[in-house]
């Protein structure tokens, strides 16, 4: 028994959409390979395409050819996801395109004004349904800022990097933590002007366009913590993941998992295109609980849901601060994962930016709420593995949004 073999996973999400956006704006073709296969890449290709860029498939490569932005006729469909609707707000804006954003129910529920506001102090002229999709976004002339953001999200800082290509002088962001920097290092590597110090990030408009470029984007870290997760608490397993991101930013769900006391190797690192990747060992050993502050929160924002389930299953007290973020997520992961985590036996307390799980408690089976939320379907598919009943999700199909592979590997991995 146990979760066994080696799996190599799709590209990372947030390089997914960062390469096809800065292939757009790059000089002739560039090539992506083992792009994410998740539904949130094709709504910022849709995007991308709507806005008169050209994108084609190549086999299992994608190839996108840079140019100039247009107008799009309809809406922008971001679907559910944030990283399209965020980060095109900010390159839309610096490229002068008008051009209105909607995306699904859940999209249309989570804040933009944390854009719309600094984007509002660039001189971006925009509408939106108070702070929420549908949002309209006007050609400006954007002007340079110093931006002091209150949230640790790379997400904002990335969409004021991005508009500041397109502005008069020099766009600086500053966040309270330092959250993943891929859009630094990509911009920084394919040509654009850009410097960091500390926790501020300065950059210049473009003069002449990014330099194209082949990619081969690395696994995705935040999928195979699922994964992780899963041979960490069933017994005799032992996975190797290939080439999976090793960034420092990206990497706070293994050093959890490490600190909890699961077995972990990396079996070998190195570097490419300026991300460092590696081949990591994972087996199972006996869990304890773990402190997280508000300061690991960033390195580890997406693997909340699953930390919860290994908390469950870890001797003693889980405790996770500082994580109110989570609230604006694809759902509100805090409420999700304390209302299906009790529904289940588990003894979890909610709090306002967070959780405390006392454990080890054993798992009964549960109808889920996946809340239509890609990282709860999965979460709750992982407990469904030591679970005493069935875990039943309502809408296990939303695992695509990263995943649409999830439920196929599971099976081939558990023997
Ligand atoms: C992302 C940033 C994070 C993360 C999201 C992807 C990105 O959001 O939760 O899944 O690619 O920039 P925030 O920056 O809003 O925390």
């Amino acid at each position: 028994m146990g979760i066994k073999g080696q799996i190599t996973f799709p590209g990372d999400k947030s390089i997914s959409h960062r390469s096809l956006m800065f292939a757009a704006l790059a000089d002739g073709e560039s090539r992506i390979s083992n792009l994410s296969t998740g539904a949130d890449l094709q709504s910022t290709r849709g995007c991308l395409e709507a806005c008169g860029i050209h994108i084609r498939n190549d086999g299992d490569d994608v190839v996108v050819k840079g140019g100039q932005f247009s107008d799009p006729d309809q809406p922008l469909d971001c679907g559910n996801s944030g990283t399209t609707t965020r980060l095109l707000l900010g390159l839309l804006a610096g490229q002068g395109i008008t051009a209105t954003l909607v995306g699904d129910d859940s999209l249309s529920s989570r804040p933009m004004n944390r854009i719309l506001d600094p984007l509002s102090q660039m001189g971006l002229q925009s509408d939106s349904n108070d702070g929420k999709l549908p949002v309209t976004i006007h050609k400006s002339n954007l002007k340079g800022i110093d931006y002091q953001s209150p949230v640790a999200s790379a997400q904002v800082k990335s969409a004021l990097l991005l508009a500041g290509l397109g502005t008069n002088g020099e766009t600086s962001v500053t966040e309270p933590i330092l959250s993943r920097d891929h859009t630094e290092k990509m911009l920084k590597g394919l040509g654009a002007n850009l410097s960091n110090n500390g926790l501020s990030s300065t950059i210049s408009p473009l003069t002449s366009p990014l330099s194209n470029f082949n990619l081969a984007v690395p696994g995705d870290p935040s999928t195979a913590a699922f994964f992780a997760a899963a041979a960490a608490i069933v017994s005799g397993s032992d996975l190797t993941f290939n080439r999976v991101l090793r960034n420092p930013t990206r990497i706070g769900f293994y050093l959890a998992l490490n600190k909890m006391g699961a077995g972990m190797d990396c079996l070998e690192t190195w570097e490419e295109a300026g991300e460092t990747i590696g081949k990591l060992n994972i087996f199972h050993q006996p869990l304890k609980g773990i402190t997280i502050t508000k300061e690991d929160v960033p390195g580890l924002i997406d693997e909340l849901p699953i930390i919860a389930i290994l908390a469950t299953q870890a001797h003693g007290k889980t405790e996770v601060r500082g994580a109110e973020e989570l609230r604006v997520k694809e759902c509100d992961r805090i409420h999700a994962v304390c209302s299906n985590l009790k529904k289940m036996g588990a003894d979890i307390e909610e709090l306002d930016d967070g959780f405390i799980i006392q454990g080890p408690t054993p798992l009964e089976g549960a109808r889920v709420a996946t809340f239509h939320d890609h990282r709860i379907a999965m979460a709750f598919s992982i407990a469904g593995i030591v679970s005493k009943g069935n875990v039943i999700l309502d809408h296990p199909k939303c695992a695509s949004i990263s995943y649409p592979e999830f439920y196929d590997e599971l099976e081939r991995l558990q023997l």
